[in-house]
């Protein structure tokens, strides 16, 4: 018996250690610990609520957006006015926040997880004229291969050329999402955290040119997510096939849905969305989502133990550091009690499921590319490509949202501060299921609390002792050279683990 610790796992959002017992070879158990605490819930009480969006949004500098969506569909659904945003401010919000996730599938693929599977030093073999390249090959000459190394050895599998085209790749996303966040400053007027999205709609108000602006920069996105980023991640699929089995993990599914393609109905959880909502398990049926039976455990988080078990909108956020049994600082957030994978993976399934034709298409499209079954989506490589399809059918409908737009209607709607109010607003951030619960009193926020994507992935055991997704899918992994897991970080990668945002 041995341990492997990752500490820290690089190439994520945040501060994430990971734990693991291996026996003959084989992971018999994980602890995923996020350990460091902030705090955002907390400052967030006693303010004004319109302060809430501001605030909120600085839990992450990776995914602001979407706090700032969230955090405005929850003080609209407060405020009594999420029937009446005009139509201008839904599609302007759809637009800054789909622009955001589909960089950011971008961002995740090329510079934090292709490293594990790309090998660089390939480049020093490079003849060709690519000024980039070439200059990647000065460094390597030069011994100068940072941010490049440290990393592990000994499980690099693509031919020298590929690995060439991969960097100038890693090379050209840059661009890319330079292109995607100039798309989201337009309309939320800076980032990451953007002041346009405010309760009530959005600050933004759309002109041809701004329109025009944003669709040229859009097709250009497009067409790398098409040529570029799915053609990358099938390639990686096919050279590395075990990851298409490796790091299942629970196999229950969950998403929220998002980007509202109806505005009048007051209830989220009934309103048409791009992403359905709802869960799925392995035979990817379609399940209703009862938001009710959402809870967060926090036996093994380093809070009181009191604050166990509750649904979000009565939460507290009460930390005990050095809690007994306690290794983490990322609560335990169940659905019906059960351990559920949120994440892109998630909301392409629970699409897949609904029957969304596109969505159908697009993912039997791609498991046939790999000739894979179905049972592959739940698996390391299975992760990496939801989430390339997940990129493909956002940035697609941004087009259409786009020219949705009419110029000279209103974006935003007045309203008052109630005495007193509950909302909740629920979305999908780049990396799941995203919530937002408000309560009011005395025209303040009395409490707030977040439930994030990584809080579900990332949570430690809960109150039933229930591992959470990371660690089930760790769990069972043949890891076959201790110093190199390869195998561990992979399938964390393959998660996009935000830590700022899970513990926030
Ligand atoms: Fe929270
Ligand atoms: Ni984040």
């Amino acid at each position: 018996m041995s341990k492997i610790v990752i500490e820290p796992v690089t190439r994520i959002e945040g501060h994430l250690k990971i734990e693991t017992v291996v026996e003959g070879g084989v992971v018999k158990e994980a602890r995923s610990s996020g350990n460091l605490f902030r705090g955002l819930e907390l400052i967030l009480r006693g303010r004004d609520p319109r302060d809430a969006q501001i605030i909120a949004q600085r839990i992450c500098g990776v995914c602001p957006q979407s706090h700032g969506v969230a955090a405005a569909l929850s003080l609209d659904s407060a405020l009594g006015i999420s029937d009446k945003i005009p139509n201008n401010a839904r599609i302007i919000r759809n637009l800054i926040q789909g622009a955001h996730v589909a960089q950011d599938h971008v961002l995740h693929f090329y510079h934090l997880a292709a490293l594990d599977y790309v090998d660089v030093t390939d480049v020093a073999k490079y003849e060709g004229k690519d000024s980039a390249l070439n200059s990647v090959k000065d460094f390597i000459a030069r011994g100068e291969l940072g941010p490049f190394v440290p990393r592990y050895e000994g499980d690099y599998r693509l031919p020298p050329e590929v690995n060439q085209q991969a960097v100038a790749h890693y090379i050209d996303a840059l661009e890319i999402r330079r292109l995607g966040h100039e798309m989201v400053s337009m309309f939320s007027g800076k980032i990451p955290h953007s002041v346009g999205i405010v309760p009530g709609g959005v600050t933004a108000t759309p002109t041809v040119d701004m329109i025009t602006s944003f669709l040229w920069k859009l097709r250009r996105l497009q067409d790398f997510i098409n040529n570029v980023y799915i053609p990358d991640v099938l390639a990686v699929a096919s050279a590395y096939p075990d990851y298409c089995e490796i790091g299942v993990g629970c196999r229950n599914l969950l998403s929220y849905g998002a980007y509202d393609l109806e505005g009048d109905k007051p209830d989220y959880t009934v309103r048409k969305r791009l992403f359905s909502q709802g869960v799925t398990s392995a035979d990817l049926k379609p399940g209703k989502l009862d938001i009710s039976k959402v809870t967060e455990s926090v036996k093994h988080s380093w809070y009181e133990g009191s604050s166990s078990g509750k649904h979000p909108a009565q939460g507290e956020t009460k930390p005990e550091y050095g809690k007994d049994g306690a290794y983490s600082w990322v609560k335990a957030p169940r659905y019906d009690g059960k351990v559920y994978e949120v994440g892109p993976l998630a909301r392409v399934a629970v699409t897949y499921a609904y029957g969304d034709p596109t969505m159908k298409k697009l993912v039997d499209w791609a498991l046939a590319e790999l000739k894979a079954p179905p049972s592959a989506l739940f698996s390391v490589m299975g992760r990496h490509l939801a989430r390339a399809l997940s990129a493909k059918f956002i940035a697609d409908n941004l087009e259409k949202w786009l020219l949705e737009l009419k110029p000279g209607e209103p974006t935003f709607i007045e309203y008052t501060i109630p005495e007193e109010g509950t909302g909740a607003g629920l979305t999908e951030g780049s990396r799941g299921a995203l919530g937002h619960w408000i309560e009011i009193k005395n025209c303040k926020i009395a409490n707030y609390q977040c439930v994030v994507p990584t809080t579900w992935n990332a949570s430690p055991r809960d109150d039933n002792g229930n591992p959470g997704p990371m660690e089930q899918a760790i769990t069972g992994t043949k890891v076959k050279d201790k110093n190199n897991p390869f195998e561990i970080v992979r399938i964390v990668r393959s998660f996009d683990p935000c830590l700022a945002c899970a513990i926030h």
